[in-house]
């Protein structure tokens, strides 16, 4: 894109004398061709100039036409370069007589959407005497810093992929201490994709309170409602309840959302015991628990309402539980719906892995342990 190729390549430049009559795709890829690689600007304004006018003629779509330029045999310019030098004439077809050289504007016209935006830049860029890579730079990390702004906005760290990693748990969400608090972050994600405004939701394993902490503290949350349920409720949110003995009390067909945190011994056997002998045992143990929990879950939720789970595999020697499986098909069995799969690696201080592999080491087996639990979810029809 130097200019330098620029001129050499001028000479070479097609005549792109092009009617409406004679707008053959074929046609315009041997022209095309005839570009030099690095003559963006040239190439733009033969897309604009010629191509697109005859394309819209022809009732085609502007990216549809450049689609099937790019698509020809032996075309030497994929789609994406193309787009690039389209908007590129498009945004700056004075380029010459501007004053910076030509390469801050190919790269201001793709990468910078906003016109005030790119202004700015230029204006920076004079201003300072700022080189491509100090321009390359500083959008760069613009970006980055709006995109950690978007992230922020909501008051904690919003995840829009299906691992959610967190190095440390937000320390305002749950109570330190507590064995077996989730990290906030988790439930917060939860909420934001899994439940919407003036939404009721009931937490059966409530534990040290999280889930209210994350609707108290974070505004984005507080119209939501909700209800904890604990059989061992240790602050004054939650009501003592035995969910395998009592169920989940609430009415039938009134709650918009469930987050299910249970607690390990639920599934992960006693290390104490043999588990190899006790699988089938373990898993009937499961079962019935779950079962219980889930047509509960099934019985409370309005239609459409939403249930999440926090689950992970179990590994024992030889052996292994899919409880994430086994789960989804009880939810399943209850006409639930699986919407969404989401994978908590677990950080090196909450992993057992390390405790499984000593025993197995021991007892000379080889074995894996689980250092990711899952978070499914499911909907009622
Ligand atoms: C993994 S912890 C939940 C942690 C919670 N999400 C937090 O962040 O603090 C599981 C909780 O389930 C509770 N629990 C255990 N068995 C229960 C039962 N049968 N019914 C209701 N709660 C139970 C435990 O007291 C414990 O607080």
């Amino acid at each position: 894109m130097a200019t330098k190729a620029k001129k050499k390549s001028s000479a070479k430049r097609p005549t792109a004398k092009l009617e409406v009559r004679d707008f053959s795709i074929a046609e315009l890829a041997r022209e095309l061709n005839s570009f030099n690689i690095d003559n963006y600007w040239d190439l733009g304004k033969f897309l604009v100039d010629k191509v697109m006018p005859t394309a819209r003629k022809q009732g085609m779509f502007e990216d549809q036409v450049l689609k099937m330029i790019s698509s020809q045999p032996g075309i030497k310019f994929p789609f994406s370069i193309l787009k690039q030098c389209q908007q590129y004439y498009t945004y700056y077809p004075d380029v010459k007589k501007r004053s910076l050289p030509e390469v801050f504007y190919f790269d201001l016209a793709t990468k910078v959407d906003e016109t005030k935006h790119r202004d700015h830049y230029e204006k920076m860029a004079l201003e300072y005497k700022w080189t491509i890579s100090d321009l390359r730079k500083k959008i760069h990390d613009d970006g980055l810093a709006r995109r950690i702004d978007e992230r922020t906005k909501y008051g904690f760290d919003l995840r829009e992929r299906n691992v959610w990693t967190f190095d440390t748990s937000d320390p305002r969400f749950g109570k330190p201490n507590f064995k077996g608090r989730i990290s906030g972050q988790i439930v917060a994600n939860a909420l934001y994709y899994y439940t919407k405004s003036g939404d009721y939701i009931v937490d059966p394993f409530a534990g040290s309170g999280t889930l209210a902490d994350i609707v108290d503290i974070l505004p984005h949350f507080n119209d939501r409602k909700y209800k904890l349920y604990d059989a061992n409720p240790i602050d004054e949110r939650i009501s003592r309840n035995n969910v395998l003995l009592t169920g989940i009390p609430e009415q039938s067909g009134t709650v918009d959302y469930i987050f299910l945190d249970p607690p390990a011994e639920f599934t992960q056997k006693d290390s104490s015991s043999d588990f190899e002998v006790s699988l089938e045992a373990a898993r009937a143990d499961f079962l019935l628990k779950f079962k219980g929990i889930i047509r509960e879950c099934s019985r409370v939720l309005k239609s459409g309402g939403k249930a999440s789970i926090v689950i992970e595999p179990a590994f024992a020697g030889k052996e292994f539980i899919d409880f994430p499986n086994e789960v989804t098909q009880l939810f399943k069995e209850q006409g639930f719906k699986e919407i969404g799969k989401v994978y908590l690696p677990k950080r090196s201080s909450e992993s057992a892995m390390k405790i499984a592999a000593g025993i197995a080491e021991v007892k000379g087996i080889k074995a894996l342990g689980s250092d990711c639990r899952e978070l499914l979810t499911f909907q009622k029809p």
